[in-house]
């Protein structure tokens, strides 16, 4: 017999099989596996080297927070997350990955992402956002945190706490039965209720036995819409917040996207981990 949508679901719990077990079966139980939509399914061996990957990344975010200061350069980052990674075993993935100069992304001001370390000094009142992303034993982890250099403006401040919660609203919709849609939906609310918009051009993404894996993580949508979110899943959540129009222009460079209105720009990123009751924050 099948069970219907809206009947009980058959584990007795109670439920409607749709809030219940559904998006379970839809994916095999959530075996490790690929679903219909090509998102990876972790085994728990896996999710145990994507986790001390995500730590490393963590612990780097920490050593960079405790020297950023006013008069060092970009560069500088650059090559500390470059020796800190590899003097603990671990490969810097954005080095050579599609052509990308550097070992991490440092993004200033009206920068969206992935900027590219070079001799510019950080200057008081300057917002940057520092992106790490660390190979360890074939795993990835994935995050990033805007950094105030100094004192900045209250414009700066606000768009650095807000970008924040977006993250957060984010993080909270992560539980089986929810779904990408949801997501979305939860951090644009919070956005625009603030007068920002949100960067429709860059999602978070699947990640871990890859550095970029199917879901496209959007940052804006609409309640119950995209994929179910299933336990052991892995991906990032990484809004991009604008203080303007959520319009971007490339630079010459080929990588850094920066606003069209060179209105100032924030994200925070974090890779996560859907399970059974909630969510796992691996970079935190
Ligand atoms: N870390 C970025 C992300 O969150 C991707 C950077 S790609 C690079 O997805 F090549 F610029 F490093
Ligand atoms: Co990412
Ligand atoms: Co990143």
């Amino acid at each position: 017999m099948i069970t219907g949508r809206n009947d009980p679901c058959w584990c007795g719990s109670g439920k409607k099989y749709k809030k219940c077990h559904l998006p379970l079966d839809r994916a095999g139980h959530s075996h490790p596996g690929k679903t219909d939509s090509g998102i990876l399914i972790k085994t728990e061996d896996q999710i145990a080297g994507i986790r001390a990957a995500c730590r490393m990344t963590s612990e780097l975010l920490d050593m960079v927070a405790g020297r950023l200061r006013a008069g060092i350069t970009t560069n500088d980052i650059d090559s500390w997350v470059h020796e800190e990674t590899i003097a603990r075993g671990g490969v810097p993935a954005p080095l050579g990955y599609r052509g990308f100069p550097k070992s991490v992304c440092t993004t200033l001001n009206e920068g969206i992402c992935h900027g590219i370390p070079d001799d510019t000094v950080l200057k008081e009142g300057d917002i940057l956002n520092v992106d790490v992303t660390t190979l360890l034993n074939g795993y990835y982890g994935d995050s990033n945190r805007m950094f105030m250099i100094g004192k900045v403006s209250e414009k700066a401040q606000k768009i650095v706490r807000v970008s924040r919660e977006c993250l957060n609203r984010g993080i909270r919709m992560v539980k089986s039965g929810n779904r990408f849609g949801d997501i979305g939906w939860a951090i644009q609310e919070h956005a625009e209720k603030n007068g920002f918009s949100v960067v429709r051009d860059y999602t978070g993404h699947g990640v871990g036995i890859e550095f970029h894996e199917p879901p496209n993580v959007c940052h804006y949508g609409k309640k119950g819409t995209g994929d179910f979110i299933l336990p052991g899943m892995v991906f990032t959540i990484e809004p991009m917040i604008n203080a303007g129009t959520y319009k971007c222009r490339l630079l010459s460079n080929g990588w850094t996207a920066v606003t069209r209105d060179g209105a100032l720009s924030a994200q925070w990123e974090h890779t996560l981990r859907a399970t059974e009751h909630g969510v796992e924050i691996l970079t935190e």
